[in-house]
């Protein structure tokens, strides 16, 4: 067969394990899943008043365009619908700009660390990826500038940035974005926007109307608590938008998704409230870690990047058994780290004091 050679060194996306496999691997009842920053206040109860007695035909194709969710989105950001598309998650997206722009040939810049999706699917598509090292967690722009060359097709920029959780602020997209050659798109990653509340980062909408290279992405699945439906959607000029969309699959937002994804929408109150218990939750852990003097990346986002000051595989390993699933930061590009989902009150309490005993055991912490 005539497989793509660089598909024979690449393994599948590891996700977080899932929670019933790690109840029964170690005889735990509860099991708490703090390792891929959905939102643990789950979503709008509108979306479960309405999964009760709705009476979809599932017979049919849901709608391809997906109209009425486009109309919602396109009325909540005060965009234009032309400039709207929707994927299967972002996820979806990310490989449509992939497989839109990337090749043998051509290049691709990304933070390093950043979300292992740009690369991965920028590998299958045979490009070449410049990796360019954060500071301090950060995108240093400048240095992506500089690896900016005329094979160069797709930035990524992720802001805030996963697994590190610090933002691009405005001033330094502003720079960035009036830099950057025409040739080259802008890919905007901002899946945690709904959690930013540092005022260094300004409304992003305006950039895409000012610059014909720059895609906006955002995602239902973190915030808005409906990672399950898979629903992202991407923002940009008309002619990027309809360039991408002969590029997608014909039906990739399921019916259902579609209509919860409009309910959850609709309840802002509840994005707010999330996202105040979530500064709380984050506090917990910028307390343990500033009581016992451990490394943290300062988060604008539901998670939290922070130094155990131990094989962070271990760590990862000993709060399994415990039942907290986490993501250790050897598996992200940063060894000693874990990044946890900030969870509720009870969960974070219970998972510090467990992560206490842990490190307490591995002589980390006396
Ligand atoms: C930065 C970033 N972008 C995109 C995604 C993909 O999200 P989804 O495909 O669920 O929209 C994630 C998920 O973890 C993420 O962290």
């Amino acid at each position: 067969m005539k497989w793509k050679q660089q598909i024979f060194d690449m393994k599948p996306y590891q996700p977080g394990k899932p929670i019933e496999e790690v109840k029964r691997e170690y005889g735990l009842e509860e099991v708490v899943k703090l390792a891929s920053n959905e939102n643990p206040f789950g979503s709008s109860p509108k979306v479960a008043e309405f999964l009760k007695t709705n009476e979809t035909n599932h017979a049919i194709y849901p709608d391809g365009y997906a109209q009425k969710l486009r109309t919602a989105v396109a009325n909540h950001l005060e965009v234009k619908e032309s400039e709207l598309i929707f994927g299967n998650g972002s996820d979806d997206l990310i490989a449509i700009i992939t497989r839109a722009l990337l090749y043998p040939g051509v290049n691709t810049v990304m933070a390093d660390p950043s979300f292992s999706q740009y690369w991965h699917n920028a590998d299958i598509e045979g490009a070449e990826i410049r990796k360019v090292p954060t500071v301090d967690g950060r995108h240093d722009l400048p240095a992506m500038l500089a690896q900016i060359d005329e094979q160069t097709s797709v930035v990524w920029i992720c802001s805030p940035n996963n697994p590190t959780g610090t933002i691009v602020t405005d001033a330094e997209l502003q720079q960035f974005l009036a830099q950057v050659p025409a040739h080259v798109l802008v890919v905007l990653d901002e899946a945690y926007i709904e959690y930013i509340n540092d005022p260094a980062h300004k409304n992003t909408l305006p950039y895409y109307r000012q610059y014909n290279n720059l895609i906006l992405l955002r995602t239902f699945s973190k915030a808005y608590g409906l990672a399950a439906f898979r629903v992202g959607y991407g923002i940009a000029q008309e002619d990027i938008i309809a360039k991408l969309d002969a590029v997608r699959g014909p039906f990739n937002n399921t019916v259902l998704s579609q209509e919860v994804a409009i309910l959850a929408l609709q309840d802002q109150a509840f994005i707010e409230n999330c996202r105040l218990a979530n500064e709380k939750g984050k506090a917990q852990y910028v307390d343990f870690c500033q009581r016992h003097r451990l490394n943290y990346y300062p988060s604008q986002t539901n998670f939290i990047l922070f130094e155990v000051k131990a094989d962070s595989n271990l760590v990862f390993q000993e709060m399994m058994k415990r039942g907290f699933i986490i993501r250790s930061g050897a598996a992200l590009g940063v060894p000693g780290y874990i990044r946890v989902t900030i969870g509720t009150e009870q969960q974070n309490a219970k998972f510090l004091a467990l992560l206490e005993e842990v490190l307490q055991e591995q002589g980390v912490l006396v």
